[in-house]
């Protein structure tokens, strides 16, 4: 059965990008691809019934055989959904797994998961309090190039993000936290600079979000600016959520 949903998912998809980029589309309506597509597990709305962790497992299964990107598909060596507590107040997202997230099938794992990891103790939390997603489920492919990361495409983003809408409506988190612009030009389209996006209140679907860098940004930058502003922008999470916030928490923001 999964093997023949993946093959309708993946002739769905290939319909509505002839549909989009041909001069001589092909004669289906939207209406009855859309139908077609919720014969699909991935499309259709999440079970209603059964623990979060149990609402997750059939959407986890169904992406491991996402063929929607062909490209992605066959250079993976597997797709990474998601870690953490499926009954998490708290959900970071970022943008796709890298080399070390595509071996080991867990987002944030390499330098910048493990500056994420930081970040979420001084929080005083673990990731095991926490959920951790990506937008993109694969990594993106570098053809011809054997190590190295490149940033997923709007394109590659939008055709994946169905699948994290619908881990955020199973888990419902109380706040959502956008690691960097891809992420924020995924979810919400936005591309104004992190500067003015950052350190406050957006939302994504009703919960609220707050934006800020990207751990593999602060890996990269040389001054403490940065860091700081992320430490500013996790105890506005904190505040959010009703967490007490501790002397040593806020004077490593001053
Ligand atoms: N960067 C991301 O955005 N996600 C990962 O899982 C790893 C690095």
């Amino acid at each position: 059965m999964s093997e023949f949903t993946s093959a309708l998912d993946s002739v769905l998809s290939a319909l509505d990008r002839i549909q989009q980029e041909s001069d001589r589309p092909p004669r289906a309506s939207r209406g009855a691809l859309q139908r077609l597509s919720l014969t699909t597990p991935a499309n259709r709305p999440a079970p209603s019934s059964g623990s979060k962790a149990e609402r997750l497992a059939p959407l986890q299964a169904q992406v491991a055989v996402c063929v929607r990107c062909p490209h992605l598909a066959s250079s993976r060596t597997q797709t990474v959904f998601g870690v953490g507590n499926p009954d998490a107040e708290l959900m970071f997202i970022g943008e796709a797994p890298g080399a070390d997230e595509d071996r080991q099938g867990e987002p944030f794992v390499g330098r910048a998961g493990q500056l994420l990891t930081k970040i979420i103790a001084a929080m005083g939390l673990t990731r095991g309090d926490v959920y951790i997603a990506n937008i993109l489920k694969c990594r993106p492919a570098t053809p011809g190039k054997a190590a190295g990361n490149r940033p997923p495409t709007p394109n590659e983003m939008a055709t994946c993000l169905s699948y994290l809408t619908e881990q955020i409506e199973i888990i419902q988190p109380r706040v959502l936290v956008a690691l960097g612009s891809t992420a924020v030009a995924g979810l919400l389209e936005l591309s104004e600079p992190m500067g003015k996006l950052r350190g406050r209140w957006h939302s994504y679907r009703e919960t609220p979000l707050m934006i800020t860098y990207h751990p593999s940004y602060l890996l990269r930058s040389h001054s403490n600016t940065e860091k700081r502003k992320v430490g500013e922008d996790m105890l506005l999470v904190l505040e959010r959520l009703g967490h007490s916030i501790s002397e040593k928490q806020r004077a490593y923001v001053r």
